[in-house]
């Protein structure tokens, strides 16, 4: 199959290539040099030259306090870029893999979330990433849109600064004695490797719609620091702190655990625990044993 993957020096990108690649498909990287999806030119010129059988879509604006500062920017890429993309693919006759967040909810639900509870998203990137999701339902029939969340993987995050979470816990770990690291944040820390084994999976069914799609399991920041420092065998002190206790300047959901539902209707959920999957990425990493 002809893949075109966008956002393909990105930390997710990155891997969905590979992944691709690995599973014999015909992979196409683009670059935010290569294409800018806020542009429906750019989209149309590029993705017409591929001429793609499924198109991925990685890139996002998704640092939450730029999308703050910049809503329309935000809006120009994460909403109308989907719509871009969507649109270029139902003209092309492609499919259209693209990625959303957990941070459509705000949380206040304190239990799994499933595909179709309703969103009430507390910042513009939230706002956005839905408004991106309602363009590509109604833009184009072939489409998977795939809820993740806390993402960490062997490439940088580029909108981050670099350092995932569990790179950034041990560099610390090494600086400090002392850590202290919220316990009052749910996740599902998702590994970047997993998402894209699981975008092939999905890829292969022709189950379009709309997806849950993180690792099983949650945990709070403290937890899954616990667990790194655990496996890593690293000995700091590590303490339990409040979100209060480190203001944000935007708001977000102090619970945002999905449950990856349709997948497990369809038989096609890969996932395993946020703890086996931390422990893979540490032996690839870190070369854990
Ligand atoms: N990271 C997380 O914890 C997390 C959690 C839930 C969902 N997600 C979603 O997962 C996806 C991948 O995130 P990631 O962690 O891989 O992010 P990343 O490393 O920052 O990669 C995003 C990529 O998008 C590109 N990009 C940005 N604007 C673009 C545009 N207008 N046109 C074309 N390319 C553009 C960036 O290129 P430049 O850097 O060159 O601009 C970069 O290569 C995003 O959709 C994000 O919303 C992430």
């Amino acid at each position: 199959m002809n893949v075109v993957v966008i956002g393909a020096n990105g930390q997710l990108g990155m891997d969905v290539a590979d992944e691709f690649a690995r599973n014999g498909d015909e992979v196409r990287r683009l670059t935010h040099a290569e294409i800018d999806i806020s542009s429906g030119d750019s989209v149309h010129r590029v993705l017409a030259a591929s001429r793609p059988a499924l198109i991925v879509n990685t890139a996002a604006m998704h640092h939450v306090e730029q999308c703050e500062q910049n809503p329309l920017q935000a809006y120009a890429v994460n909403a109308l870029g989907a719509r871009n993309l969507a649109i270029a693919a139902r003209q092309l006759g492609a499919a259209l893999i693209h990625v959303s967040t957990d941070y459509v909810f705000d949380g206040a639900k304190r239990q799994p979330y499933l595909k179709g509870d309703p969103a009430l998203p507390l910042n513009v990137y939230g706002n956005t990433k839905l408004a991106g999701k309602a363009f590509i339902q109604t833009c184009t029939e072939k489409h998977y849109i795939l809820r993740t969340s806390a993402l960490y993987g062997r490439n940088p995050c580029r909108a981050k600064g670099g350092r995932n979470f569990v790179e950034l816990m041990l560099t610390l770990a090494k600086e400090r004695d002392k850590l202290r690291v919220v316990n009052d944040e749910c996740v599902s820390p998702t590994s970047t490797a997993e998402l894209a084994r699981q975008m092939v999976v999905l890829s292969r069914t022709g189950a379009f719609g709309l997806y849950h799609a993180t690792a099983e399991g949650s945990c709070t920041w403290y937890e899954f620091a616990r667990k790194i420092f655990e496996l890593m065998k690293v000995k700091v002190s590590l303490k339990i702190a409040t979100a209060n206790e480190f203001p944000a300047k935007v708001s977000r959901p102090k619970y945002s655990v999905l449950e990856n539902n349709k997948l497990k209707t369809l038989g096609a959920n890969s996932f395993r625990s946020w703890e086996d999957g931390l422990r893979s990425y540490l032996v690839s990493a870190h070369h854990l044993n």
